[in-house]
């Protein structure tokens, strides 16, 4: 299963799936990473395991689809069967999320469908929550509201702060990422018509 990875920034879940991939039996294989910033961190991951980086900058294209369309034909260049996004900070035209219709996967810092969007951790601490998490779903057109495949939960402490959160929530989301893609490249999980499957069964 050739796959092609979306980054912005750290890339410490990109760097989770590339360790995930040891052996010549894993289904999956990373053909390239894809950034909208020169300067992210993940590039250096990326070129140290010997993976091909594209940077496609968004400021130089005059609208969101003009920088979808580029994004896309970059990424088809490499003819995937999956794409992850991996802390790629920018939202999608629906052309886009169209075009990787069940073949699209995102990784976000909550337990969906709580707190889509920016500031998970703040905003569960705000809330009180007793437990928070992570989640990786199939991506559709309503932003962080695909179809999830599979979550991780963590006891929120009385002394967490966001820093505290975001580093566990990290821990788990180098756990499941690497999960969901496997699963993918062994064909067992896919998108139904009433949401994601594992092993033909409803998740
Ligand atoms: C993660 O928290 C992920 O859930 C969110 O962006 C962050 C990316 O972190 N979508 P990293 O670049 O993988 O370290």
């Amino acid at each position: 299963c050739d796959v092609v990875v979306l980054i912005s920034g750290s890339g410490s879940n990109l760097q989770a799936l590339i360790d995930s991939i040891t052996g010549d039996d894993h289904p999956a294989r990373i053909r390239a990473v894809v950034s909208n910033r020169a300067d992210a961190f993940g590039l250096e991951r990326a070129r140290k395991a010997g993976i091909d980086t594209r940077v496609l900058d968004h400021k130089a294209y005059a609208d969101r689809e003009a920088f979808d369309a580029a994004l896309i034909e970059v990424i088809d260049a490499y003819k995937p069967q999956l794409v992850v996004l991996a802390g790629f900070m920018r939202i999608l035209t629906p052309g886009f999320v169209r075009h990787y219709q069940g073949r699209l996967l995102n990784i976000h810092p909550s337990l969906l469908p709580k707190y889509k969007g920016l500031h998970t951790h703040q905003r569960a601490l705000e809330a009180g929550d007793s437990e928070h998490g992570c989640s990786v779903h199939f991506v559709t057109e309503e932003l962080d509201g695909g179809p999830l495949v599979v979550q991780a939960l963590i006891p929120v402490e009385s002394d967490d702060t966001p820093e505290s959160l975001a580093q566990r929530v990290h821990v788990q989301e180098h756990r499941i990422y690497p999960l969901a893609m496997r699963w993918f490249a062994e064909g067992r999980l896919r998108l139904g018509q009433y949401g994601a499957e594992l092993d033909g069964q409803a998740l």
